[in-house]
């Protein structure tokens, strides 16, 4: 899995029962080289590549998830045969779920994965669920599901990547599944602090803390029509980036601090989570975060203060590791795609009906 914000590539190595059991074996997150890393930011962020740059870092990519496995394989002293399958999702390039032409690219040759490990490999996830209708994404809800669906309580399960997204998992068997991608989630802190810090991100929200929010720039910043599109919705970076961000503070970032803007921009990231889970999950008590935000302290603070009424706390207290819940639901679409069942929940995407995701590239 190599997400929106291009912090690099994990490989999650995970066992399941043949009753679908899950658990984590070993994981790890490989660092994208500083040529490939460069590389993709002029592809995704910038949106500056040729057709050719395009075919070059799939191939690049698809190199590199391929050695990544066999690395980590080779630290278990494990090798091909000890392995059913993968499941990579790649990069994705562009998310453009609506319109006469919906489609969801993402990179990372699979025939190059197979081919490197030896190992059967599943990808191209997203395409089936947008054939049959569907907005391709989230598709992680239904590895929520099986995972932490339980009769005691109802849960909301909070991923905040680049992009953040919800899963509403009622305890009542009559209730169905809802999520979506709520808006931001670190795309716009990551971008604020690479421009005023030159640092990848803001560690544990500690720079945003010493800002104060701006409640005027962040009535702007909530002015976005995506915020009130109903769901099912889906979006990425081709929304949320850099010409937003200067869009939105046109006007204003000259006199305020950039650390008022770091801490406005968590109030987004914040806010706009809590308001969905205000509206959709109201009765709601429990909220379990994982991705890369749950090691944002200030943004933690700031959702529990927001959303009083319920208990927070990571995806850890239900037996998974905040970091590897993305990589471990490729694992497991896997799984369901090479047993021939059906990975997407309609309810979540918008599909006509189950399918069975994704393509399958052979040892
Ligand atoms: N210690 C930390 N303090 C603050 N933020 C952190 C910390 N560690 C990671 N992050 C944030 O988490 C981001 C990475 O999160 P994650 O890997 O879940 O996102 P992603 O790769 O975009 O995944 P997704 O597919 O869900 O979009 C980093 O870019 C950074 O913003
Ligand atoms: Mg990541």
């Amino acid at each position: 899995m190599s997400g929106t914000s291009l912090d690099g590539i994990d490989v999650a190595l995970t066992s399941l029962s043949e009753s679908g059991e899950f658990r984590l074996v070993v994981a790890e997150t490989f660092q994208f080289p500083e040529t490939l890393y460069r590389k993709l930011q002029l592809l995704i962020v910038n949106q500056a590549s040729n057709l050719q740059d395009l075919g070059e870092i799939d191939i690049a990519l698809g190199q590199l998830i391929g050695s990544s496995i066999n690395t980590l394989l080779a630290a278990q002293k494990l090798d091909a045969k000890d392995v059913t399958a993968i499941g990579s999702h790649g990069q994705t390039v562009f998310h453009s779920p609506l319109g006469e032409f919906p489609f969801s690219l993402q990179i990372g040759d699979a025939s190059l994965i197979a081919e490197i490990t030896g190992i059967t490999t599943i990808a191209d996830f997203r395409q089936r669920d947008i054939a049959a209708g569907g907005q391709g994404a989230p598709l992680v809800p239904a590895f929520h599901q099986s995972l932490f669906r339980t009769v005691n309580e109802d849960r909301v399960i909070v991923n905040i990547g680049g992009i953040s997204n919800i899963t509403l998992l009622p305890a009542s068997s009559d209730g169905s599944v809802i999520g979506f991608d709520t808006g931001p989630g670190n795309v716009l802190l990551d971008y604020w602090t690479k421009l005023k810090l030159n640092k990848p991100y803001d560690h544990s929200g500690e720079w945003a803390a010493s800002g104060k929010c701006n409640n005027e720039i962040l009535r702007t910043l909530l002015d976005e029509a995506y915020f009130k599109q109903a769901i099912p919705k889906s979006t990425g970076r081709e929304l949320f980036n850099k010409q937003w961000c200067e869009t939105k503070l046109a006007g204003y970032k000259q006199e305020i601090p950039p650390s008022d803007i770091q801490a406005t921009l968590t109030e987004l990231t914040a806010q706009t989570i809590a308001n969905d889970i205000s509206t959709y999950a109201k009765s709601y008590s429990s909220v379990f975060i994982c991705g890369g935000g749950a090691h944002n302290n200030h943004l933690m603070n700031r959702l529990q203060a927001l959303l009083s009424d319920k208990k927070i706390a990571t995806t850890a207290a239900l037996g998974l590791h905040p970091d590897w819940v993305e990589a471990g639901a490729f694992a497991w679409l896997a799984y369901r795609t090479i047993n021939n069942k059906t990975g997407n929940l309609p309810s979540v995407t918008g599909a006509k009906h189950p399918v069975v995701l994704g393509a399958i590239y052979l040892a």
